[in-house]
């Protein structure tokens, strides 16, 4: 019988296909329908601090100068910040009492004040884990890179002091030691780290000279990015590694297993190819794991990482020199 369950964060799961934070993760639903389809796990969509912040200055500027009081803004202040979480909180229990498969909340918070109230509730709540969704765009040339990096720390420091449950970073690659600052991550008790988020990015539009959004979705040619760096880390962190972006296919998920994820993560292939990509994803695994005489997860699982792959070096390889002596 061939085996497809992995294990993440110390978490079971039936399959390593995860649903990433989207808003497809956002409705009992959908979530319903995942478990369904053979889903190991979903990344609910992550709770904002932008959000909450946009919708408490919006209902601030609704305000007339003649019902206008301080007290009155505090109070709407108070109401929208704690509607949302109590509309998120009820969207975790829901999902908890839905499926079975582990839920993982998602927090995108840029203060640490936020994350610990938030962090706290999340747990009581029922979630089986917490996805940090940390971006800070190194963008202030005075800021350096160790100032930049700090704020990871001090946010999962203070979240891990408020909660037990398994905690994971969704980080990018912008930073400039990138492998040191993983395996940090993974010394300060991270339980896992999800490689990589990918974000809205700005594209110019020529005729109307606007900033518009560029491509929402990734294509499955995305996925070398992560690839290399799942690869490169796997093995050499204190934590679990989950790949994310470009996994399109049951192709996409091996690959990214041989290179030591315990599991990956799944969107924008759910949006362009429907929701049965799932089941397709998993049958693929079996019938390759059939092909190759695999019967559980355990047995491949890194087995193309950095430091057991034949030619660890084409990893690190950064220039086409052979590659382009055919062609130039
Ligand atoms: C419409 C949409 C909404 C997303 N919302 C979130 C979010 O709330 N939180 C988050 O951490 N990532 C969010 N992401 C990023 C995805 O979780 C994922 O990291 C990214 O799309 C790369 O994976 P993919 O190549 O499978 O799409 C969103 C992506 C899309 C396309």
């Amino acid at each position: 019988m061939t085996n497809i369950e992995t294990t993440y964060m110390g978490l079971k799961l039936c399959s390593p296909v995860i649903i990433g934070s989207s808003g497809l993760t956002s409705s009992i639903e959908n979530i319903r329908e995942f478990e369904k389809r053979g889903a190991g796990a979903i990344v609910l969509k992550s709770l904002f601090e932008e959000q909450i912040k946009y919708e408490i200055a919006h209902t601030a500027s609704h305000q007339t100068s003649a019902n206008y009081y301080p007290e009155a803004h505090d109070y709407i202040a108070n109401y929208s910040h704690n509607h949302r979480v109590s509309e998120y909180l009820a969207l975790i229990k829901g999902a908890k009492e839905a499926v079975k498969i582990p839920i993982i909340a998602s927090i995108n918070c840029i203060t640490a004040d936020e994350w610990t109230s938030f962090a706290r509730k999340i747990e009581e709540a029922g979630a089986d884990a917490l996805e940090l969704n940390i971006f800070i765009l190194p963008s202030d040339p005075t800021m350096g890179a160790e100032q930049n990096e700090k704020i990871y720390f001090s946010i999962l420091e203070e979240v891990k002091k408020l909660i037990k449950i398994p905690i994971s970073l969704k980080i990018s690659y912008y930073f400039s030691g990138l492998a040191k600052m993983a395996l940090k991550l993974s010394w300060a008790g991270a339980n896992g780290v999800v490689l990589f988020n990918r974000f809205y990015s700005p594209d110019i539009n020529i005729d109307s000279m606007q900033v518009v959004a560029a491509n929402v979705f990734s294509g499955p040619k995305e996925i070398t990015i992560s690839l290399r760096w799942v690869a490169m880390l796997s093995d050499r962190l204190y934590c679990d590694v989950c790949a994310s972006t470009g996994i399109h296919d049951s192709e996409g998920l091996i690959k990214q297993l041989l290179a030591g994820a315990k599991a990956v993560q799944v969107v924008s292939t759910l949006y362009k190819n429907g929701f049965g990509r799932i089941d397709e994803m998993n049958a693929g695994l079996r019938a390759w794991m059939e092909k190759h005489g695999y019967k559980n997860t355990e047995e491949f699982i890194g087995l193309m990482s950095f430091k057991k792959a034949e030619n660890p070096a084409a990893y690190e390889r950064v220039q086409f020199m052979k590659h382009f002596a055919g062609i130039e």
